[in-house]
């Protein structure tokens, strides 16, 4: 499975690099505006520092400026990966700039019909967002399953982003479904390096090896 860090924040993507386990970035307008940087510049500087696709999402709902928008955003590096909503419009967009090329991943997918759509449009990626999915009192992980059937059944070539990622189950749920990608906020991923064994486990042997240590000199 692929791992996404869903954040805009360069510090993060830096450190998820550094770590070496991050294989490309999402981002959305609250992800952007929460970072106050230059939207163009920004996208620019992930492209380099992750060298896999980054989403950058066009604003507009009309199929036509969201055309022209994501042309734009699509020539500021081979990188971008054009994030459009999941609208009658959006579906025609997702259409025209495949056959250009293009990248798009079609995000706001809260139902298996809407992800069936998108993968007939040529989206490159879906995003189904669980955790509003779970806010809403029904099953994200189930969702991801349904759509994964779906594309398996006819061999559609779109990836599934499991988004909206709240806490550390919801990557082991969408893993064991055989997700393509997850795309996990900064301070999940951190979580899933935690358990209290290995802390204790590691604590226990530089003990014991300092006792070792200690005996040998006596
Ligand atoms: O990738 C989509 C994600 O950013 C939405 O997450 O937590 O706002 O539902 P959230």
């Amino acid at each position: 499975m692929r791992i996404f860090l869903d954040t805009a924040n360069i510090d993060e993507i830096r450190q998820g690099v550094e770590w070496g386990i991050v294989d490309g970035v999402t981002t959305n307008p609250t992800l952007i505006a929460k970072e106050g940087a230059d939207f163009e510049k920004r996208v620019k500087d992930i492209c380099q520092l992750v060298q896999g696709p980054v989403s950058a999402e066009v604003i507009s709902l009309k199929w036509d400026v969201m055309v022209e928008e994501a042309r734009k955003l699509a020539a500021i590096d081979d990188y971008v990966v054009v994030k459009i909503p999941m609208t009658p419009d959006g579906i025609k967009a997702v259409r025209i700039l495949s056959a250009e090329g293009i990248k798009t991943n079609v995000t706001l997918i809260f139902s298996a019909n809407q992800a069936l759509l998108a993968a007939k449009a040529g989206a490159t990626f879906v995003s189904p967002f669980i955790g509003r999915i779970d806010d809403n009192g029904n099953d994200g992980v189930k969702l991801l399953d349904e759509i994964i059937q779906i594309y398996s059944n006819y061999g559609f070539d779109t990836e599934v982003i499991a988004a909206s990622i709240r806490h550390p189950m919801h990557v082991v749920e969408a893993a064991m479904i055989g997700v393509d990608i997850a795309t996990i906020p900064f301070d999940v991923l951190k979580k899933m390096f935690i358990h209290p064994l290995t802390d204790a486990g590691i604590k226990r042997f530089l003990q014991d090896w300092e006792a070792y240590q200690k005996g040998k000199e006596q």
